[in-house]
């Protein structure tokens, strides 16, 4: 079996569906249901005798050490994280606990574990960390695309932490020599993103009838991969990729946010417009920027491709319809996770921090 940490999240609830519906090889998925984390992502899976889920921190010694030795694993996946920007910038410390301590004690019991194997069992055994290209800081505008080798210079308490536990997971394989494969991947959209991100939170205000909250001028750029895509990218990496390397995952799809809006609100008119017969871009509301934010991520993925054989399968627009799809069929998943807790981020956000300044209702 393989051991998914973080497998109730936005990403690891993708994989771990995706894993199931190719492979029956079963998955043990440790994850501690913070603000982020959501059984009901993981709904299909109920009754399957191959998904055994199990609420638990990373950071928790004596649970891992247990669990590995009771399910031996023969690869763990490391999804688990706070994943906000926006809330790393309100309360940096969790960011520090989980993607920092948590990681190191996760290496710390994985490696015990790995240690005690046998021979075959341990040189087949992979580590494969999950992370960000946000480690690698902002790019200028004509700047190259984000390679492997790129300087890791991250901005935000959140990229600081991830950049931390990458820099971990690297001299755990140098010193100890644990089998680790690192994944740096661009902005993810698709089904089950929580509505804090940018894409989910546009469809969910949008249908509301709320603001349409927009950063400064907007014209920052991120590359934006599907999923599912970002999934396929994991199974391939933990398939066939090279022990202690790192490998860029992106869909060469950088667009300013205005245009994700934009594209956004079109995609609601054609397929839920308006009783009134107004378009949803009249609630596009620019507000105060994010601290430190970053203008410009892009991937450079030709390694993954060169070397795994791995490509995108979905467009901007294939995924981006399917998404935007996806929500409108889903509303009672929409509703259950904009609990209390939801409702205090949104307020504390959106309220004071991020006053509105002006509004690009045409
Ligand atoms: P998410 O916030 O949606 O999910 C994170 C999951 O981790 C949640 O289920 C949460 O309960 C769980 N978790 C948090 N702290 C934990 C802990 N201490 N122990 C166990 N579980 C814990 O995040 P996501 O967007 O699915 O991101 C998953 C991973 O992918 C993260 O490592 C993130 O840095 C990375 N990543 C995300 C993106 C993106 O665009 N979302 C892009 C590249 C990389
Ligand atoms: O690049 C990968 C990263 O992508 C992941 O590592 C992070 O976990 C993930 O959250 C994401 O980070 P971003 O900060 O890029 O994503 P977010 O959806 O928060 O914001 C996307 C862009 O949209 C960013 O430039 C900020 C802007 N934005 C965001 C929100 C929430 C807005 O303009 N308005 C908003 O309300």
């Amino acid at each position: 079996m393989i051991l998914v940490t973080g497998g109730a999240g936005f990403i690891g609830a993708n994989f771990v569906l995706d894993w199931l519906a190719q492979s029956d090889e079963p998955v043990l998925n440790l994850d501690k249901l913070t603000y982020a984390g959501n059984l009901e992502n993981l709904a299909a899976l109920q009754g399957d005798p191959r998904h055994l889920f199990v609420q638990g921190d990373i950071g928790d010694a004596a649970l891992l050490a247990q669990l590995l030795a009771q399910h031996q694993p023969r690869a763990v996946l490391n999804f688990a994280a706070e994943s906000h920007v926006d809330r790393s910038i309100h309360a940096p410390e969790d960011f520090i606990q989980t993607n920092v301590v948590g990681t190191l004690r996760l290496l710390q019991s994985v490696r015990a574990y790995w240690q005690g194997l046998e021979a075959p069992a341990r040189a087949a055994f992979r580590f494969l960390h999950v992370s960000t290209d946000e480690v690698y800081g902002s790019l200028a505008p004509t700047e190259a695309a984000f390679s492997e080798t790129h300087r890791v210079e991250p901005n935000s308490p959140y990229s600081a932490s991830k950049a931390a536990s990458d820099h971990l997971v690297r001299a755990w394989h140098h010193t100890y020599g644990l089998p680790v494969l690192t994944t740096n991947c661009s902005n993810n959209y698709g089904p089950l993103h929580f509505p804090e991100k940018l894409i989910p939170l546009l469809i969910v205000n949008a249908l509301a009838g709320k603001p349409l909250p927009v950063y400064g001028d907007g014209l920052q750029v991120r590359d934006w991969l599907y999923v599912k895509d970002h999934c396929s990218a994991i199974r391939r990496v933990l398939a066939a990729g090279r022990v202690g390397e790192i490998y860029n995952v992106g869909g060469w799809n950088e667009k300013p946010n205005i245009e994700i809006v934009h594209t956004v609100c079109a995609l609601l008119d054609e397929l839920r417009p308006k009783r009134d017969g107004s378009r949803y871009q009249s609630q596009i509301s620019h507000v105060q920027d994010r601290p430190g934010h970053d203008r410009r991520y892009a991937i450079d993925a030709r390694k993954i491709e060169r070397e795994l054989g791995w490509k995108p399968a979905e467009t901007f627009e294939s995924g981006i319809r399917k998404t935007v799809q996806w929500y409108l069929a889903n509303p009672d998943w929409v509703a259950h996770v904009q609990s209390g807790a939801y409702r205090d981020w949104v307020q504390t956000q959106y309220a004071s921090s991020h006053a509105l300044i002006c509004n690009d209702a045409p």
